[in-house]
C-alpha cells in the first residue's frame, strides 16, 4: 500500500476543514522563460500566489479562508489582528473580513519605522477597507502579541466573540492553505511534464510549513526551501516543524512516512548579507537583481529570490532542471517605498531624446 496520497484524496481531506472562499485559484505557474534564457538555465517557474485575488492578493488570502473558516465556525462576530504598520498579513485580513462581513480591529507596530507612518501601500488600503487602526510602538512578535490578546480580550468583556492573532492556533490552521497550493503545484507540474528539483519560498509560518507537508503527503521529490523574510526570537525551523505536525492533524493526513524535505533559513540573513552573496556566488544572479531591481528589493520576495539564484549558482541545479519559486505577494509594499524607489530606478534613454 502506498503511504502517500494522491491530489485528490488530499484535496478530499482539505475538504472537511471548515473554509470561507475568497481566493481566485488555482494561481498560475509560469515560466520565465527570459530569465532562464539569461540564466543559460535553469528554469524558473513562478507560482503567482500574488494573484490570489482579494485586495492585491498575497498567501494571506490563501491562509484567511481557513481562518475565516475557524473563526465562523466558532461563532466570531470581531476581528483582532496586527503586525507592521506595512503589513501584507493585515491588508488581506482586513479585506477578507470585509467581506464576511465581520468588523476588524488592528494594531500596527511603528518600532521599525525611521520616519513617521505615511498612509501609503498597505496602510491605504486598510483605512480604505475601513478597518479600525491602532498604532503602537512594541515590536511585531511577543510584544505586539501581548496587546492584540488584550484587545481581544476588552472586546469579549464588551460581550463579542473576537478571533484573534493568536500565533499557535492560526500558524497552523492557515497552513492547511498551503498543503492545498502544494497540489496545485503538482497538479500543474504534471501538466507541464516537469519534476521540479526544488520549491521556494518565503516564509517563516503557515505558507512554508503547508508547502512542505504537501509536498511530503503527495510523495513529492523535491525538498521545500523556505526563506525566512522576518526573524523572530524562536527557532524559526522548529516553529516549522511543530506547525506541519499540527497541521498534518489538523487535515487528517496521519502517514507514517511523512519526512518533508525541507530545509529552512532561519537566520535573519539581511538582505545586504542576501545580496552580497548572491552578486559574489552569480554573476547573472546580479545581473537580473540590476534589471529588476526596483521590484525586488525591500520586498518581501527580495530574500528567497536571491538564494533561489545563488544556489542555482552554486550549481546545485542542472541547467535542463526546473525550479518553482512561488511568488507570496506582497505588492502594496513597493507605493510605500515610493521615494526610496525612485532614487534607484536607472531611467532608460527616450528614442526620442530629451
Ligand atoms: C509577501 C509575504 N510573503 C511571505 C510571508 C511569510 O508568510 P508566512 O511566514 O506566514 O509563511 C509574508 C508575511 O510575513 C508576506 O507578507
Amino acid at each position: 500500500m502506498s503511504n502517500t496520497l494522491s491530489t485528490a484524496e488530499l484535496r478530499e481531506a482539505i475538504d472537511r476543514v471548515p473554509r470561507f472562499a475568497l481566493a481566485h485559484l488555482p494561481t498560475p505557474l509560469e515560466p520565465l522563460r527570459n530569465l532562464s534564457k539569461e540564466l543559460g538555465g535553469p528554469t524558473i517557474w513562478i507560482k503567482r500566489d500574488d494573484c490570489t485575488g482579494l485586495a492585491f492578493g498575497g498567501n494571506k488570502t490563501r491562509h484567511n479562508e481557513f481562518l475565516l473558516g475557524a473563526a465562523l465556525d466558532e461563532g466570531a462576530d470581531y476581528f483582532v489582528w496586527g503586525a507592521g504598520v506595512q503589513s501584507n498579513n493585515c491588508r488581506q485580513t482586513v479585506a477578507a473580513c470585509v467581506k464576511a462581513g465581520i468588523p476588524i480591529h488592528i494594531v500596527l507596530s511603528r518600532a521599525h519605522l525611521d520616519g513617521p507612518v505615511e498612509t501609503q501601500g498597505n496602510l491605504l488600503l486598510d483605512q480604505l477597507m475601513g478597518a479600525s487602526i491602532e498604532f503602537v510602538d512594541a515590536p511585531v512578535g511577543p510584544e505586539l502579541d501581548v496587546i492584540i490578546a488584550d484587545r481581544a480580550e476588552q472586546l469579549r468583556q464588551k460581550g463579542h466573540h473576537p478571533f484573534f492573532w493568536n500565533r499557535n492556533p492560526v500558524v497552523q490552521i492557515a497552513a492547511i492553505s498551503y498543503v492545498e497550493c502544494a497540489v496545485e503545484i503538482a497538479e500543474q507540474c504534471q501538466h507541464e511534464r516537469i519534476d521540479p528539483a526544488a520549491i521556494y519560498v518565503s516564509s517563516c509560518g503557515s505558507t512554508g510549513s503547508g508547502l512542505a507537508l504537501g509536498a511530503a503527503a503527495l510523495g513529492m521529490n523535491c525538498p521545500v526551501k523556505n526563506i525566512a523574510p522576518l526573524t523572530w526570537p524562536w527557532d524559526t525551523a522548529n516553529g516549522h516543524g511543530r506547525s506541519r505536525l499540527r497541521c498534518c492533524r489538523a487535515v487528517a493526513v496521519f502517514l507514517t512516512a511523512l519526512r518533508p524535505q525541507t530545509s529552512t533559513f532561519p537566520r535573519a540573513t539581511s538582505l545586504r548579507d542576501t545580496e552580497l552573496r548572491a552578486r559574489t556566488a552569480w554573476k547573472p544572479c546580479s545581473l537580473s537583481q540590476g534589471r529588476s531591481r526596483s521590484f525586488w528589493i525591500r520586498f518581501t520576495q527580495a530574500k528567497p529570490w536571491p538564494a533561489c539564484l545563488t544556489t542555482s549558482a552554486a550549481e546545485i541545479f542542472r541547467s535542463d532542471d526546473d525550479v518553482v519559486f512561488v511568488h507570496t505577494g506582497g505588492t502594496p509594499v513597493l507605493f510605500a517605498m515610493n521615494d526610496f524607489l525612485n532614487k534607484s530606478i536607472t531611467r532608460r534613454p527616450s528614442p526620442f531624446g530629451e
